[in-house]
């Protein structure tokens, strides 16, 4: 049976992490050809080997998404390796571990965030929109966060950023639809990448908070990939300006049941 992306080309930003990673996998076992683009070398070919050994096609490029050079080569690379490009996955983010308010924050802080989770998504809009019209359409797909929905407490800068991907998604599903792109949005829940289960480790009080706040438990990087590739796929080929919340039950009211 054909994989539900066979004959695609998708291109994933910080697929070196595990949100991106589970991706990239997911995508290459649908038939994807995947290009991982991603600041840390190691682990972004770490991806792309991973994605090989499934069976598929994978690449690495180097990339730091907040460097419009770097993201227009990105996009280059992989048209000169497969093609053309279908997909585009804006997954690439970061957020400071320390809670910091408003008025303590330092303004490179606030800056690099922004330039991580929201400016990073907008450039690889600019450049990608363009070759996915040239396939004849293709799904956008970037990673907000409940944050962005529900804000974060001392993070108002990942907050900001992450609602500012749902907005970036709405316009850009209403401007291109005439060309058959379509801009969806996932606000994942806590999702045990290995960079937090490290966190959850190391503070076991953080890890206990977080799972009252969860009542399905904490997400696996595999189920926001899974709901990735329902908006990769023309399974879901009617649905553009969304955001879809995959946070075990995050965002519901939890307050009698703690
Ligand atoms: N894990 C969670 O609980 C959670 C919850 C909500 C949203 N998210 C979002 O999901 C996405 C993936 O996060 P994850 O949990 O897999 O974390 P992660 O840290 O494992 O992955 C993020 C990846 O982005 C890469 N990256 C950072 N800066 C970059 C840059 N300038 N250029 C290119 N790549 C860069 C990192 O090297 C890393 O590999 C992020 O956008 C994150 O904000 C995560």
């Amino acid at each position: 049976m054909a994989g539900k992306l066979e004959g695609k080309v998708a291109l994933i930003t910080g697929a070196g992490g595990g949100i991106g990673r589970a991706g990239a996998v997911a995508f290459v076992r649908e038939g994807a050809a995947v290009v991982v683009a991603e600041i840390d070398a190691e682990r972004g070919e770490e991806t792309a080997q991973l994605a090989r050994e499934t069976g598929g096609r994978a690449t690495f490029v180097q990339t730091d998404v907040t460097q419009p050079e770097a993201v227009e080569a990105a996009v280059a690379a992989a048209l000169r390796e497969y093609g053309r490009l279908d997909v585009m996955y804006n997954n690439a983010g970061f957020s400071m571990n320390e809670e910091q308010g408003v008025v303590d924050t330092p303004i490179e802080v606030w800056n690099q965030t922004y330039a991580v989770n929201l400016f990073g998504s907008y450039l690889f809009c600019k450049y990608a929109i363009p070759e996915l019209a040239k396939a004849g359409g293709g799904s956008i797909i970037s990673t907000a966060s409940v944050a962005g929905l529900a804000g974060a407490w001392k993070k108002h800068a990942y907050a900001t950023a992450k609602a500012g991907i749902i907005g970036l998604t709405r316009t850009i599903a209403l401007e291109y639809a005439a060309q058959g792109i379509r801009a969806n949005a996932i606000c994942p829940g806590v999702t045990m990448s290995p960079r937090l289960r490290q966190r959850l480790t190391d503070n076991p009080a953080l890890a206990e908070g977080y799972r009252k706040r969860q009542p399905l438990g904490l997400c696996e990087p595999e189920d926001i990939a899974a709901t990735a590739l329902f908006l990769a796929s023309d399974d879901s080929r009617m649905i553009t300006g969304q955001y879809i919340v995959v946070d075990g039950g995050h965002l519901l009211d939890t307050g009698r049941a703690l």
